[in-house]
């Protein structure tokens, strides 16, 4: 090896090389009132139900000592079944480093994209940025930021899908009522937010119900909203395993941590 080289860290941790795809080549650093973009750099990640891997540039999104989100594999796994099931007029609640709308954009199927954001310095950062334009196609014409509180705004046009992706932390409180009162605002078709996966592992726990099919279709009944339920996945597992994952240590009362060694089909 030439001594120029640069070190191999995926080789070195014996990790495999997360590729978020072309839209993270589109992020740069820049900065707007308390918001910084920044690019981390060889920086190995948990997925949301997938096992470490190594990000090489990591953008991410950093408000003072709070990194509030950053091009991850749980970010991506943790958003993306919503993205699928995108079509016709999507609102994405938070607009943060706005991938999850580029993403949707992107979709055939997506006619207009609007995403609430209350923060200006998060919408000035973006102005600087510039990421909707940039989008092959003209994808980015879809897409329309309002300035807005994402738990009174109301929409002008018909809602297919709503997104909900306001909060800090992956699990923080119970964010069903909060997603409740959007929804009753928007009326949309669908609703898929953010963490979802885990939410309904928490209630389902609560209850006294396993991570299987029938317990996971009991627990979305009881949120009351028309919750996306991705087909052609086993989606109980991936709950289940998101769950293994994130929930162990955290967020589970000891009783209720034990649901989480039986496997998701009760064998
Ligand atoms: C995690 S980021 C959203 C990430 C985004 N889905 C993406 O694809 O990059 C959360 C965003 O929600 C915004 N936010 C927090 N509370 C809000 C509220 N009540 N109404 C509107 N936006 C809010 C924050 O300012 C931040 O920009």
């Amino acid at each position: 090896m030439s001594q120029d080289a640069p070190p191999d860290f995926a080789a070195a941790l014996g990790l495999e090389v997360f590729d978020f795809g072309p839209l993270a080549a589109l992020y740069r650093p820049v900065e707007a009132g308390a918001w910084r973009l920044a690019i981390g750099a060889n920086i190995p990640c948990r997925g949301y139900w997938s096992g470490m891997k190594l990000v090489r540039a990591m953008p991410g999104l950093i408000r003072g000592t709070d990194t509030w989100m950053s091009l991850t594999p749980i970010e991506y796994e943790s958003q993306i079944l919503g993205v699928g099931a995108a079509q016709g007029h999507v609102v994405i609640m938070g607009l943060g480093m706005g991938w999850v709308a580029a993403e949707t954009a992107l979709r055939e199927a997506v006619s207009r994209v609007t995403i609430v954001e209350r923060d200006p310095e998060v919408i000035a950062l973006h102005r600087e940025l510039d990421l909707f334009a940039q989008l092959p196609g003209g994808a980015g014409d879809k897409v329309r930021i309002v300035e807005g509180d994402a738990l009174a705004w109301r929409p002008d046009h018909p809602v297919d899908l709503l997104m909900p992706d306001i909060w800090l932390g992956l699990v923080e409180g119970d964010r069903v009522p909060e997603v409740r009162r959007m929804q009753d605002n928007v009326g949309a078709r669908a609703v898929y937010f953010w963490g979802q996966e885990l939410e309904i592992a928490r209630h389902a726990a609560a209850a006294g119900r396993r991570l299987d099919a029938a317990g996971v279709e009991a627990t979305v009944r009881e949120f009351a909203l028309p919750l996306v339920m991705p087909e052609g996945i086993d989606y109980p597992r991936f709950i289940h395993a998101a769950a293994r994952q994130w929930m162990r240590d955290r967020w589970f009362a000891p009783e209720h941590a034990a649901m989480l060694d039986a496997a998701p089909n009760g064998s």
